[in-house]
């Protein structure tokens, strides 16, 4: 038994910078043709000149089967003439707002009554260039995503042509959204799809599944589930796959670092309930559509042969470290 992918794409992802991309770009080059890559290096992508430079580093690695699709990281200096010039650099404006997650320090405070974002805001919409949200409040820490949904109609509403995501969406209070607001779509990660909060807190605890958003109930991931499973037209997958040296984790670090096992574990997952064909949609044709992306045309090719995720790559543990996964990558050319 294979399962076949065409070009599959992750619509989330951090790579970060330096030596760490030797084990990133390869850890999802070997599975995906494309990412949506995010902006949040130390200092942040905010110019032309960065982005450019990032994506030739991962350029170099990856080779031409990989393709990154860049994003700015807004700050509040950011002008409409500055996103009207990072026309055909980028493919999305990444919004974090301050404090909500890793690296968000230099984002945006206040977002529905701030004069410049919404200038900015008009530019894209007129652009057509999609806005990815990092939709946290500064609530209780498993209501912060619900407590968002405000600002997300707010700013659907006052901007409806100006496509929105709602990155690594985990809260099912966030879900009738997307069939209220036609310019709302959503990723959906690995771990908010399969994980819930005993993963991460219900024994020992496992600083390799703690991410913002924090994964929630088994109400929110079964919720999830069903919207995948159901092949709801405005979700997509984004893995948010977010590495951090084992210190920083040690530290308390957010960031799941699930890429290495990202089409095992789905596999896994989209066998389990008898929906093999939702993979390809889910997996690539959905964003590829989203973002207008022209992939570089591969074929990754699954099959049955038990393998055991390694504890450490480059220093980073992953998600599912030293678990057996039933489903292999074996040809991703
Ligand atoms: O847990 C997270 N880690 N959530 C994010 O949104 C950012 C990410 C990171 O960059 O480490
Ligand atoms: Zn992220």
């Amino acid at each position: 038994m294979q399962i076949e992918l065409k070009s599959p794409f992750d619509a989330h992802l951090h790579l970060r910078d330096g030596a760490m991309l030797e084990t990133t770009v390869p850890a999802s080059a070997e599975q995906f043709a494309g990412a949506i890559v995010m902006p949040n290096l130390q200092p942040p992508l905010t110019d032309r000149h960065t982005i450019d430079s990032y994506r030739a580093r991962i350029e170099a690695i990856g080779g031409e089967s990989f393709a990154p699709a860049m994003t700015l990281f807004l700050t509040p200096s950011h002008t409409p003439a500055d996103i009207e010039a990072l026309k055909g650099v980028i493919s999305a404006v990444k919004l974090s707002p301050a404090g909500s997650t890793t690296h968000s320090e230099k984002g945006l405070h206040d977002l529905v009554n701030n004069h410049s974002f919404m200038a900015v805001l008009e530019a894209m919409e007129a652009m057509d260039l999609p806005l990815c949200v990092h939709g946290e409040t500064g609530d209780f820490v498993l209501d912060r995503e619900a407590a968002f949904a405000p600002t997300y109609r707010a700013l659907a509403r006052r901007f409806p042509k100006l496509r929105i995501v709602m990155e690594h969406l985990g809260s099912r209070a966030l879900l009738p959204l997307l069939d209220e607001q036609p310019n709302l779509y959503a990723t959906v990660t690995l771990h908010h799809l399969l994980l819930d909060l005993d993963a991460l807190l219900g024994g020992m605890l496992r600083p390799e599944c703690f991410c913002k958003p924090v994964i929630k109930t088994p109400a929110d991931r079964e919720a999830l589930q069903k919207v995948v499973l159901d092949a709801h037209p405005k979700i997509f997958f984004g893995s948010d796959s977010a590495p951090h040296p084992q210190a920083d984790k040690a530290r308390g670090a957010a960031g799941i670092f699930s890429a290495p096992v990202v089409l095992p574990a789905l596999a896994g997952f989209f066998e389990q309930h008898d929906a093999l064909d939702r993979m390809q949609p889910f997996l690539s044709d959905r964003a590829r559509d989203f973002y207008r992306l022209d992939l570089p045309d591969r074929t990754v090719r699954l099959k049955k042969d038990p393998w055991r995720v390694p504890v450490s790559y480059g220093g980073v543990t992953p998600l599912f470290s030293g678990e057996r996964l039933i489903w292999r990558v074996v040809d991703g050319a």
